[in-house]
């Protein structure tokens, strides 16, 4: 009796060690799930969910929607054992510096060959790339402005003026990606230590620090605040849902972002990652946006922006790479010499 369960044993763990290399290979491979950190607002990130599903009836979508700078410590916790798989959405710094921490999986999709500028818009060891273009505005209440006799701002130097005294909304650089586009756009527009000199006297117009980058729209439409500095595409949503807000530029110049995408360093459904890579390239993809309130510019060829206007402003000659490059010196000086990260309102 012995002798036959000692060969039954012998054969059982035979067979494992045979077959389980390729059982743990296709479900790498076959990827019914896909684990998705998504960056941008929570509504789009959902439409995004169900579109994918549709088109790829067997994957189930499951996301976190975290902002950018969440987004990057999560990675890094989780380094050793990545829950994500791909990475959607949040400026393209934050997958820059992502990369130099070699928390990225490099894939040279086929639809790479889609971008429109694919110098500008991917990185170029392919370890991340661009999926839409938006602007940073100002976004002001248009109660506010009446009750006050005011003019809503049209330069970064507007901002510091007194009549926006404690009303100026803004999400904190170390959190949000919004925010840190517009801090590295002021050190590139005034050279890093008048840059620093004004993020400084810009700070004590800020009543408070949010953790996401589209909320002070919410609040600014709320009238719990008098000017937001946000993406225009979000303040063009909220004007859209009756929010008593205009949107101005500054004429100085402004910020851009690049929204990135990335596959997860060890990502356990890689196949899935690279078909959500590939499809999140395709035009007809690009064009999902307005359908979820979501009007930034598309980086591919074929699709055709819904609100062209936002990127016919002035915009700088924003550096990524330096940016990227600089991110957590940048905002590691801002929280400790500006304004901390404690109490940012969600
Ligand atoms: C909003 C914008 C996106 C942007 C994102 C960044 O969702 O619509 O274009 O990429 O914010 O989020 P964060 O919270 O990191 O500023």
């Amino acid at each position: 009796m012995k002798t036959k369960r000692a060969t039954f044993l012998r054969l059982a763990a035979l067979a494992l060690a045979l077959f389980a290399p390729a059982v743990y290979a296709q479900q790498r491979r076959a990827g019914s799930e896909l684990s998705l950190l998504c960056t941008p607002q929570v509504e789009w990130c959902e439409g995004m969910k169900a579109e994918f599903e549709k088109a790829n009836p067997d994957i189930t979508v499951n996301f976190v929607r975290l902002s950018s700078g969440e987004a990057l410590t999560r990675l890094r916790n989780e380094r050793a054992n990545p829950q994500f798989d791909i990475w959607w959405g949040g400026p393209a710094d934050s997958f820059i510096a992502a990369k130099q921490e070699g928390l990225l999986e490099a894939y040279e999709s086929p639809n790479l060959a889609n971008l429109k500028d694919p110098k500008l818009m991917k990185d170029p060891d392919n370890f991340w790339a661009g999926i839409y273009i938006g602007s940073l505005g100002f976004a002001t209440n248009t109660n506010y402005l009446q009750a006050n006799n005011l003019q809503a701002p049209t330069s970064w130097d507007d901002l510091l003026k007194p009549e926006w005294q404690g009303q100026l909304m803004i999400a904190h650089p170390s959190s949000s990606g919004t925010s840190y586009t517009a801090l590295c756009t002021i050190l590139q527009l005034r050279g890093e230590e008048k840059g620093w000199e004004y993020l400084r006297a810009f700070n004590g117009n800020v009543l408070q620090y949010t953790k996401s980058g589209s909320a002070p729209t919410r609040f600014v439409g709320a009238g719990e605040a008098a000017v937001g500095i946000v993406f225009s595409h979000d303040i063009v949503a909220q004007i859209e849902r009756g929010a008593p807000l205009t949107l101005t530029f500054p004429d100085e110049g402004t910020g851009y972002e690049i929204g990135g995408m990335a596959i997860v360093k060890g990502a356990k459904n890689l196949e899935a990652a690279q078909k959500w890579f590939d499809w999140a390239l395709e035009p007809t993809t690009q064009e999902l946006g307005p359908k979820y309130a979501a009007y930034q510019a598309p980086t591919v060829k074929g699709a055709e922006p819904a609100r062209p206007e936002l990127l016919q402003v002035n915009l700088i000659d924003y550096d990524f790479e330096y940016c990227g490059k600089k991110k957590k010196e940048f905002v590691d000086r801002f929280t400790n010499e500006i304004a901390n990260a404690e109490r940012l309102k969600e």
